[in-house]
């Protein structure tokens, strides 16, 4: 996998269509949030490696695919990754889970870290960040590079929506790491918003506006 893909499925626009109404509620948004998920987990791993493996169903002996190496790693940017880990989990149940917490500097602007607690091994495992929003792409650049640093070197990001600023600004910092999203909006506002977007992912997700 390589570049940006956006995962025009008609059941995913549906449901992102539903998600951006801003009178959907709480309950919904946060259930067609995990609906996507799936989606997206389903492309973001249709190319895993696997291997043949002898098993016995109740005919006869049969060589059968199973995922091959490492169990991978969901990498949730909090707080709003969070939504999309639960779907993922759902179909990768053996997955590990990294947590990245980063707040925004009122002076400088640049995330800072605040919490970050992953696996050990990172560098034989595919890592997929998970943050459903590339708005600025600063926090999931600063994500990316920590895990990097923890010896990731082989990492891809899911999203849900994507500003063409943030797509290109990642895609600059982080070349080797694909992305996978379910849309490209118009653009970013003056106050770091997608336009036309879906409001804050966040805020949405757990009611908390
Ligand atoms: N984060 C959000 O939750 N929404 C945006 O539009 C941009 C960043």
């Amino acid at each position: 996998m390589q570049g940006v893909t956006v995962v025009d499925h008609p059941l995913i626009q549906h449901k992102l269509t539903l998600m951006r109404d801003k009178n959907t509620s709480t309950a919904s948004f946060r259930r067609l949030l995990f609906e996507i998920s799936h989606l997206l987990c389903y492309e973001t791993t249709r190319d895993l490696e696997t291997e043949e493996v002898e098993i016995e169903t109740p005919i006869q002996p049969m060589m059968a695919p199973k995922l091959s190496g490492k169990k991978l790693v969901f990498a949730s940017v909090l707080r709003a990754g969070d939504g999309l880990l639960e779907g993922m989990l759902d179909l990768v149940p053996a997955a590990r889970v990294a947590h990245i917490g980063l707040y925004r500097d009122p002076e400088t602007l640049q995330p800072v870290e605040y919490y970050f607690k992953a696996p050990e091994d990172l560098s034989d495992r595919l890592v997929i960040v998970l943050d459903p929003m590339l708005a600025t792409s600063n926090s999931v650049s600063a994500a990316v590079t920590k895990l990097k640093e923890r010896g990731a070197h082989n990492i891809r990001f899911v999203c849900l929506l994507a500003a063409p600023e943030g797509v290109e600004r990642f895609t600059k910092n982080h070349p080797d790491v694909p992305v996978v999203t379910a849309a490209i909006d118009e653009r970013l506002n003056d106050h770091g918003y997608i336009v036309p977007g879906l409001g804050d992912a966040g805020d949405r997700m757990f009611g908390t506006k």
